[in-house]
């Protein structure tokens, strides 16, 4: 097994790597004893003020490379693809760090069409649309690879996803139910499921990451089964069936909760039952992380995704130890800073 102190990638990308765990983990990599050969950090805006620390870390490292990206613009994406391929090569792209994010912290009540859709544009088909377009990178450092297995030092997607998106765990949800924002992270986490079962052929690794709560976080038979392979799959297809599938029950939910609230308070049963009032969300086993149901039939990735804890840099620090540790047996899981596992 791999030591961290032994932990050594060719080329590292992370994206939203201005500030926060992004910029962490860009300082985290540099700072190894053997650094990466090609360190590339992304930000919006790259005259914004949020650039100004990477700005002066660049300078002082040769290996670091800033680009501007916005992951939910394909040609800003396939922009990025260009200037990495400048740079690495026929050697490819090692670690591609899927860590850019943003949220809204709605509840139920206030959840809407607009939020949810704008989180999950940057959560999740922004991951997805990234990985898309630096697989043939990826596919190439691991070709080139002498390392057996899977590892993170020969090539792999690493989506930093958040506990919050954990369906079994639903942390905090007493403090923050930010729903679009545990919807959009529990989605993403479909997505490293379904890159764990393609890529690992290629020798790529996929793994979902909760890298910790820091403070700001607390503040086959269906009309609508839209049959894409990870390949193929697009934003316009991810935000029509998480539209249907996903926003329609909730608003259906949220509009006739009056008059479900009327029905239990009129009903004269005891606890909970469909006579009652109940809201029944016909959902399917292809949305189950665990039994990923016909996978080889049909991949169908966008129906599937239908107190501080921690400092960035106790999390960056966990998240490196964990990254240098990882091999096969971690493929396709969802695992916290400290490499313990999450249940979906
Ligand atoms: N912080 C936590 O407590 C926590 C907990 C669990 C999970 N996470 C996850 O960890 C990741 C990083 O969180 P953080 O706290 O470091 O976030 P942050 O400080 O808010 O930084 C977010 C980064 O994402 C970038 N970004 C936002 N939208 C983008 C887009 N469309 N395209 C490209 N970049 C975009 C931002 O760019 P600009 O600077 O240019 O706006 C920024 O660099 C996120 O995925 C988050 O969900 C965080």
């Amino acid at each position: 097994m791999a030591k961290a102190a032994d932990f050594s990638v060719f080329s590292v990308l992370v994206t939203g790597s201005d500030r926060g765990i992004g910029l962490g983990l860009v300082k985290r990599f540099l700072m190894l004893p053997s650094p990466p050969k090609w360190v590339f950090a992304t930000t919006l805006d790259l005259n914004g003020e949020e650039t100004k620390e990477v700005k002066e870390l660049a300078c002082e490292h040769p290996n670091l490379v800033l680009l501007q990206l916005d992951v939910t613009v394909l040609e800003s994406i396939k922009a990025a693809v260009k200037e990495v391929e400048k740079c690495v090569g026929e050697a490819g792209l090692t670690l591609l760090i899927n860590n850019a994010g943003t949220w809204f912290f709605k509840n139920l009540e206030n959840e809407n069409a607009k939020d949810m859709m704008a989180l999950y544009s940057v959560n999740t088909i922004g991951p997805l649309q990234m990985s898309q377009a630096f697989l043939p990178l990826l596919k190439k450092a691991a070709q080139r690879s002498p390392r057996e297995g899977l590892s993170s030092s020969k090539a792999a997607i690493i989506n930093i996803s958040s506990a919050l998106g954990s369906m079994e765990v639903m942390l905090i949800w007493e403090k923050g139910q930010a729903v679009s924002y545990r919807c959009s992270k529990a989605a993403l986490n479909m997505v490293t499921k379904c890159q764990s079962l393609e890529y690992s052929a290629d020798g790529i690794l996929s793994i979902s990451i909760h890298p910790g709560l820091e403070v700001k976080e607390l503040a086959c038979e269906h009309p609508n089964l839209v049959l894409l392979q990870l390949e193929n799959e697009n934003a316009k297809d991810m935000m029509a069936v998480y539209s249907v599938n996903t926003i329609g029950p909730l608003q259906m939910s949220q509009a006739f909760l009056p008059l479900l609230k009327k029905a239990a308070q009129r009903s004269p049963r005891e606890g909970l039952s469909c006579s009652k009032a109940a809201i029944i969300n016909i959902s399917n086993a292809l949305g189950s992380m665990e039994v990923m149901l016909f996978w080889e039939k049909v991949q169908t990735v966008s129906y599937r995704c239908s107190k501080p804890e921690i400092t960035v840099e106790e999390s960056t620090q966990g998240m490196m130890t964990v990254l240098s540790m990882l091999s096969e047996e971690d493929n396709g899981t969802f695992v916290d800073w400290l490499g313990r596992r999450i249940p979906w």
